[in-house]
């Protein structure tokens, strides 16, 4: 999709929302928490609160694509989450597979392609056949970019990153000398990509859980004590509009961006 298509739909939702289509962030990555606590006020098992979530998951995506966000980044297990009872942990497992299925239509429908960001040692063989066949069907789409976080850390990321350097400049075809930031980032899962904008966190924690320490560090942080399960569109767009309102300067004395 050419950059014309995201600037006009931009452009559109910039009018809506009162702001520049400048201010509007071209990567969001959210770390979507407190499906378990929207089960626990309700009375419900955690799962319950993960298969709401599930849902706000397509409708915050289907968003996306419509107020022309180019990379939307959602943390859906980290590799921490593995501590979890095994019964949650299963859970999950299937229900990422069942969602990566059922949203198949759409992302072709949406010009979507869908990238996966994290380990696959320990994704079971079912989910890793899912997300496969959803990379491959998708890889002709040329629209947004839905980056699904699953089995990933930051840390480990960076450090399979140092990694694969390392090997390079052992067997001679990198010196070190070319080790430079560019050369980092494009050892990373979001090689290519353009850094987030904006991180949101639901559920009013003020922290980052392992989530793309090396892609965010100039990215404005937005948290909500909404829980993800009842997060909707109307509450990206309020996050949006805080995004606007904030001055990135980038370490200068005065805003980078054109208002
Ligand atoms: C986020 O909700 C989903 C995942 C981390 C998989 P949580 O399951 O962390 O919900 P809380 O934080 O316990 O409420
Ligand atoms: C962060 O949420 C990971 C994901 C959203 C997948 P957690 O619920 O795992 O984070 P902590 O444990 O509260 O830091
Ligand atoms: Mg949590």
């Amino acid at each position: 999709m050419s950059e014309t298509q995201f600037e006009k739909k931009r452009q559109i939702t910039a009018r809506r929302l009162g702001i520049s289509p400048n201010a509007i962030p071209r990567h969001i990555a959210i770390i979507l928490d407190g499906n378990g606590r929207w089960a626990l006020q309700r009375g419900l098992p955690r799962i319950s609160g993960h298969e709401q979530g599930g849902k706000a998951v397509q409708i915050i995506a289907q968003h996306c694509v419509d107020i022309g966000i180019e990379y939307l980044t959602l943390y859906s297990f980290s590799m921490q989450n593995w501590k979890r009872p095994e019964e949650e942990v299963n859970f999950l497992m299937h229900l990422i597979a069942a969602y990566l299925e059922g949203i198949r239509p759409n992302l072709m429908r949406d010009n979507v392609r869908l990238l996966h960001l994290g380990r696959r040692e320990r994704l079971p063989q079912m989910l890793l056949d899912a997300l496969d066949e959803t990379m491959e069907i998708t890889g002709v789409n040329d629209g947004m970019i839905l980056g699904l976080a699953l089995n990933y850390g930051a840390r480990e990321e960076i450090t399979d990153a140092v990694r694969a350097i390392a090997e390079k400049c052992c067997k001679g075809t990198l010196s070190p000398e070319q080790i430079d930031e560019s050369c980092v980032s494009n050892h990373l899962n979001t090689a290519g990509w353009k850094d987030p904008d904006l991180v949101v966190r639901t559920s009013g924690e003020m922290r980052l859980s392992n989530f793309l320490l090396w892609q965010i560090s100039y990215a404005e942080f937005y948290v909500t004590d909404t829980l993800w399960p009842d997060f909707s569109p109307e509450e990206l767009e309020k996050a949006i509009v805080a995004y606007a309102g904030r001055d990135r300067r980038f370490g200068n004395i005065k805003a980078a961006r054109p208002q």
